[in-house]
């Protein structure tokens, strides 16, 4: 069964395994009086990832070790420098930049757990410390995922912080005494400047932590998606065609990265920036023809395919020119994968059809290696080919799209994406739905005489 928390679904059974852990193991600490140190808890959170297997591909155990030593050392820091109790100690901070890091909220529910436990341990086995920063920091968790403004992290800081503090004044007193006291104001205090102070140290080390565990969070891709951005200005005005036809992409491929589930606006940064190659020839690109002669009409097949697939590197090369997030890099090597350049590979078929070309006529790749950078590569082709439709009727469309993600699929192109059959339905009906929107808007109708 799973549950929807922030347009995201998480698996009820790794709540509810994470609940019982978190109980049955607060309960030893508890009864017995157990001193767990920092270590033991590094270890404890690593086992539970462990067990979960949720978490493949990010953050590696190398990870999750650097940031748990992070978390031990500023809670040891913070209570012995300010000599304040384990209340004031930031973790919430720490549990947003995992989950903006991250955008997983399972793992952010295994790093709450844990920061619980930390501070529980740092303030001499205070249990309520600890359920109150668990409340505080699951709060924070759900508040900043996905969120890409940054307001909105602030806030989510803020209302962790009153959750924290609600949590503490329920099972800090005798539910008798239900009538505020100078301590409670105190404790609120507390727990509102730690959740405001929290989310400003996030947003201050996010950029550090993108950088070091090769991340891109939603507050930078939004800030990468302004078209005042210096290469999406420059591509406006040296290759509109290409511009055109990234707008597009984009759109097609938000849409379908939204209907699975997966990071849409990665998809739409991602295919803003994949073809910015073309800028170093753009008029050999067919999208840039209107109005110039074909260029590669004088051209020996051989040639234009060198051209056309040196777009990738020199995409590449302007990227890490222009310091662009190694997630966005990938979507520039990888969205034609090993694909064929199939116009020049049939015009040298034609001129030699004795000759093997195959592989020399194919894309370097990589394969696509995750389902955005897989969405933006179908939805290019899709793009490209939507405008070689005669009469772009529903029935068309339907039979192009179906056709394109069929072939990428047999020829293995897919195999590497995380992409399933069920996705691939999903992508393609969203593909269609948002080309036959295209189209309907482009229908000329005819104008009213005076
Ligand atoms: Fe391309
Ligand atoms: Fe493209």
């Amino acid at each position: 069964m799973k549950i929807s928390i922030a347009r995201r679904q998480v698996s009820l059974n790794s709540i509810v395994v994470g609940g019982l852990f978190f109980l049955v193991t607060g309960l030893i600490f508890f009864i017995y009086s157990v001193d767990f140190s920092p270590l033991i808890l590094v270890a404890l959170l690593l086992i539970y990832a462990k067990f979960l297997r949720k978490i493949e591909k990010l953050p590696s155990y190398l990870d999750l070790a650097i940031l748990s030593a992070i978390a031990v050392v500023v809670s040891l820091l913070t209570t012995a420098t300010f000599k304040i109790s384990g209340y004031g100690i930031p973790v919430i901070g720490f549990v947003i930049l995992i989950t903006l890091l991250f955008d997983d909220l399972e793992l952010s529910l295994l790093f709450s757990i844990f920061v619980a436990f930390l501070g529980a341990s740092v303030d001499g086995g205070n249990f309520n410390v600890g359920m109150s920063l668990f409340a505080g920091s699951l709060a924070a968790a759900i508040l900043s995922f996905r969120v890409r403004r940054r307001f909105q992290i602030i806030r989510a800081g803020i209302l962790a912080g009153l959750v924290q503090f609600l949590v503490a004044f329920i099972i800090e007193r005798d539910l008798s005494f239900f009538i505020a006291s100078a301590m409670d104001l105190n404790l609120l205090k507390i727990c509102f400047v730690n959740g405001a102070l929290s989310a400003g140290i996030a947003l201050t080390f996010l950029p550090i932590f993108e950088y070091v565990f090769k991340v891109v969070t939603n507050v930078s891709l939004l800030e990468l998606s302004d078209f005042n951005h210096p290469l999406l200005r420059r591509l406006i005005l040296e290759a509109p065609g290409t511009y055109q036809h990234s707008l597009v992409v984009a759109n097609l491929s938000e849409a379908a990265a939204e209907s699975i589930g997966s990071n849409s606006l990665l998809a739409r940064v991602g295919a803003y920036y994949h073809d910015i190659g073309k800028m170093e020839k753009p008029n050999y690109f067919v999208e840039n023809l209107i109005g110039y002669k074909d260029v590669h009409k004088d051209l020996k097949p051989s040639m234009s395919k060198l051209i056309i697939i040196n777009h990738v590197k020199e995409g590449v090369d302007l990227a890490k020119k222009y310091r662009l997030n190694p997630k966005i890099i990938d979507f520039i090597t990888q969205h034609h994968g090993r694909t064929l350049v199939y116009y020049f590979y049939h015009r040298a078929k034609e001129l030699e059809p004795e000759a093997e070309h195959e592989e020399e006529y194919r894309y370097p790749g990589p394969r696509a290696c995750n389902k955005e950078a897989a969405i933006v590569g179908l939805a290019d082709t899709i793009e490209a080919q939507s405008r070689t439709l005669e009469e772009p009727t529903p029935s068309r469309i339907e039979e192009m799209v179906k056709d394109v993600v069929k072939k990428r699929f047999m020829e293995g192109e897919l195999d590497e994406s995380d992409l399933t059959l069920k996705d691939l339905e999903k992508i393609t009906q969203s593909f269609i739905r948002v080309l036959n929107a295209i189209f309907h808007t482009r229908v000329n109708y005819p104008r009213e005489e005076a």
